[in-house]
């Protein structure tokens, strides 16, 4: 990649679908009219559709599915939560690669990734992330609190992600407890939460995030077009993955916040009203032992409260539920 071409990336997002001239880009550059053309020659090759027209200029009129860094960090540029920020285009699993990169540091950051060979989900299910459609991400936080506020952060950030999805899909977005985020009986969004700790409490978070961006019908193979949606397919067009980040990485900031600064019964009441658990008959896996039951109630530490079908009470720290 040309050291110039996170630079003209940039410019043309930022005139998306007008023309700008080779001469206005390599002014904003300092680089030569042939120096920009090599550049768009190359981002050509890559996939960006620019059409290019004699004393007209170029226009961006689509860009493929992969992030460009030349458009991520601009776009989060006002964001105050990560030190940096890594663009992958393929690794095992964001959330390997953060557990590594955490170590020896105190830096906090976010790691993208367009495709994971391993994804990873809870209890260690493998997580299907085909190159270019979700939202693949690890964020590393380093929150001076002790460990057993993890449970707490999983709470806020499962509202921060669901508000951000709320604003591209048509349908209602739903919370699952704890770790799910649903379009109507579809799973939408898997995250997870796991953290280094020593006795001093969390050294760090590192919360790894599944969002079904752009999938199509199509996309989903037999088995997963039953349990999975994504956003595009309830916002009927395409999502712009860089405007998406952006809500979700301000949603997240603000949850964040709240997080460190208030009890969980703050949002208590907004996340009983998110969640989709509410009077039906549900599945409960609880350190590998099954029960039915139903939902009752979320109390103030954010534990679920279900009562099963002997009518015994059950306080979940975390559980797997099937709807
Ligand atoms: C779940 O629903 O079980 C949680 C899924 C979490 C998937 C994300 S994708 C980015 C990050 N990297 C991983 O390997 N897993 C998480």
């Amino acid at each position: 990649m040309s050291k110039y071409s996170k630079a003209v990336v940039h410019i043309l997002y930022q005139y998306e679908h007008e023309y700008i001239s080779g001469q206005f880009i390599a002014e904003q550059l300092s680089i030569s009219r042939t120096a920009v053309k090599k550049v768009i020659d190359q981002l050509k090759v890559e996939g960006c559709q620019i059409e290019s027209i004699n004393h007209k200029g170029h226009r961006l009129i689509q860009l493929p599915n992969k992030w460009y860094s030349g458009i991520v960090i601009p776009t989060l540029q006002s964001q105050q939560l990560f030190d940096h920020i890594e663009i992958m285009e393929n690794v095992d699993s964001t959330q390997l690669l953060a557990k590594q990169n955490l170590v020896g540091n105190t830096d906090t950051f976010l790691i993208l990734s367009d495709e994971q060979t391993q994804g990873k989900g809870r209890f260690n299910r493998p997580w299907e992330s085909a190159k270019g459609q979700g939202l693949w991400m690890s964020m590393v936080l380093r929150p001076n609190v002790p460990f057993d506020m993890i449970t707490k952060f999983n709470l806020f950030m499962a509202l921060a992600i669901r508000d951000a999805i709320q604003q591209y899909s048509n349908s209602k977005v739903a919370v699952k407890w704890p770790n799910d985020i649903y379009i109507n009986h579809q799973k939408v969004c898997g995250f997870l939460t796991e953290m280094v700790a020593n006795s001093d409490g969390i050294e760090a978070v590192i919360c790894g995030v599944g969002i079904n961006m752009n999938q199509t019908p199509s996309d989903f193979n037999d088995e997963l077009i039953q349990k999975a949606t994504s956003i595009r397919i309830h916002n009927h067009a395409e999502v712009n993955r860089y405007a998406f980040l952006h809500a979700l990485i301000k949603q997240i900031e603000y949850r964040y916040a709240q997080f460190l600064e208030e009890p969980f019964s703050t949002i208590r009441d907004e996340y009983i009203a998110a969640s989709n658990i509410w009077n039906k008959q549900l599945r409960f896996t609880e350190n590998n032992k099954q029960f039915k039951g139903e939902a009752i109630d979320i109390d103030a530490n954010g534990f679920l409260i279900v009562l099963d079908e002997n009518n015994k009470q059950h306080q979940l720290i975390s559980a797997d539920i099937e709807l």
